[in-house]
């Protein structure tokens, strides 16, 4: 098994991206002319009801009645989700038992089948207790043991858990949920991007609570927003981002873990958003260093901003130059993006401005107050 999972990966690699994708196209279409053509899965008669994976491994001999519509060219549909993202990743983690179908392997080709896996998606409650979900997790027995270390919220499990709240809006069968979303980004001016569905109320937007250094319960509360914005998108008709502002005190050059807390709205448990706890190391202006930019920098800088004309905006100034690299991450007083460019290093357009003098001189002192 490990043999052929390193010649699985030295193979895939060695195939050019195109080939790849054509045979997964083909193989996938085939896997829907099958659905189509009514062999179907098991409709998800226990939807609100059959708590817990029952090991039943449902292995598609359903009554063919569920279609749900979309199947077949809607790159939105459930099924195009599942073939162009769910059964990827089971491409990319899973091939070392389960044999990569573009090379006709014989193991366990039924986990990249569409219609095979939906009858198990279906086969129960949630996004986290469904036979396939419960198989990843290792509840159900699996020789592969939790593929997704420990976590629903780790790919390919979170993966199949987007899947399942489409393929489940889709048909409108779920009335109680527990909300699904991500952190897709935390920026160095501590905003937190992501998004955050509630299935069972798609049409309302998920509250999410934020708590420092510890879960709900033992964290501090530091605040909440709603999952009302366009972006990032979710994949998910409506609008479900958020942009979390981590406050100063919370940006204060000591390492911290960013939980969630996501209540359902629609009579489910409260979720976590997947990459959360987060750990991260922020900074903010400090006092000094913000009077000394003010005072001094602001009234010496005439020299770059013949060019740079916002050179006279403190917050990008301190975000988008100063901070950059993070001190974290190599940044120093003389290691940072004005001093470098300012002496003409990263090949600077405006050439070499300082000439190891002023302005720089008056940056490092700045970057000093900032990063004590
Ligand atoms: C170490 C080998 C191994 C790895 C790695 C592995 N599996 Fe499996 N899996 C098996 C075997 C063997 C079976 C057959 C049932 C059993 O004995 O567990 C199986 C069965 C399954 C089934 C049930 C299939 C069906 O038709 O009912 C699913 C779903 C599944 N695996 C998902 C995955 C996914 C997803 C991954 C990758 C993230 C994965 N497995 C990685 C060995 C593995
Ligand atoms: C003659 C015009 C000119 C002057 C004067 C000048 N620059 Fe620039 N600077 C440029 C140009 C053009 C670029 C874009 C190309 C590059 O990245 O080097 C640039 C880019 C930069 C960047 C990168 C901006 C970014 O967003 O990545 C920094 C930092 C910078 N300059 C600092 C300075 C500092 C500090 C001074 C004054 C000491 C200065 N520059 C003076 C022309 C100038």
């Amino acid at each position: 098994m490990r043999g052929r999972l390193g010649l699985g990966i030295a193979l895939i690699r060695g195939v050019p991206t195109h080939t790849k994708y054509s045979q997964v196209t083909a193989i996938l279409a085939i896997c829907v002319l099958v659905a189509l053509s009514g062999c179907g899965f098991r409709f998800p008669s226990q939807l609100g009801s059959a708590a817990g994976g029952n090991g039943s491994t449902g292995s598609g001999s359903g009554n063919g009645s569920g279609g749900g519509g979309a199947i077949g060219g809607d790159p939105n549909s459930p099924s195009s989700y599942f073939a162009n993202t769910v059964a990827l990743s089971f491409q990319a983690q899973c091939t070392s038992c389960h044999n990569d179908p573009r090379f006709g392997g014989s193991g366990g080709l039924t986990i990249y089948s569409y219609d095979k896996m939906v009858a198990q998606l279906l086969n129960g409650s949630s996004p986290d207790t469904n036979s396939l979900m419960s198989r990843m997790r290792n509840q159900i027995a699996h020789t592969g043991g939790d593929v997704c270390s420990g976590s629903s919220n780790n790919s390919p499990c979170f993966e199949v858990k987007i899947w399942w709240a489409k393929e489940v809006a889709s048909r409108g069968g779920v009335t109680s949920s527990s909300p699904i979303g991500q952190i897709t980004l935390m920026t160095n001016r501590g905003q937190v991007l992501g998004w955050a569905v509630d299935i069972g109320a798609q049409t309302s937007p998920v509250v999410i609570n934020f708590y420092i250094d510890g879960p709900k319960g033992t964290g501090t509360l530091i605040g909440s927003t709603t999952a009302n914005l366009a972006t990032p998108p979710s994949g998910f008709s409506g609008n479900h981002g958020f942009n979390f502002q981590i406050p100063a005190a919370y940006r204060n050059g000591t390492n911290h873990t960013l939980f969630t807390d996501a209540p359902s709205l629609s009579g489910g448990t409260a979720s976590v958003l997947s990459k959360s706890p987060y750990n991260y190391l922020l900074y903010s202006p400090t006092t000094a260093g913000t009077n000394y930019f003010n005072n001094t920098v602001k009234n010496g800088i005439g020299s770059c901003l013949t060019c740079h004309s916002t050179f006279n905006d403190y917050e990008s100034m301190y975000y988008d130059h100063l901070s950059l690299p993070a001190k974290n991450q190599g940044g120093s007083a003389t290691n940072n993006l004005l001093v470098i460019k300012g002496n003409g290093g990263n090949s600077h357009g405006g050439g070499n401005v300082c000439g190891g003098g002023a302005p720089c001189t008056l940056f490092q002192t700045w970057w000093a107050m900032e990063f004590p």
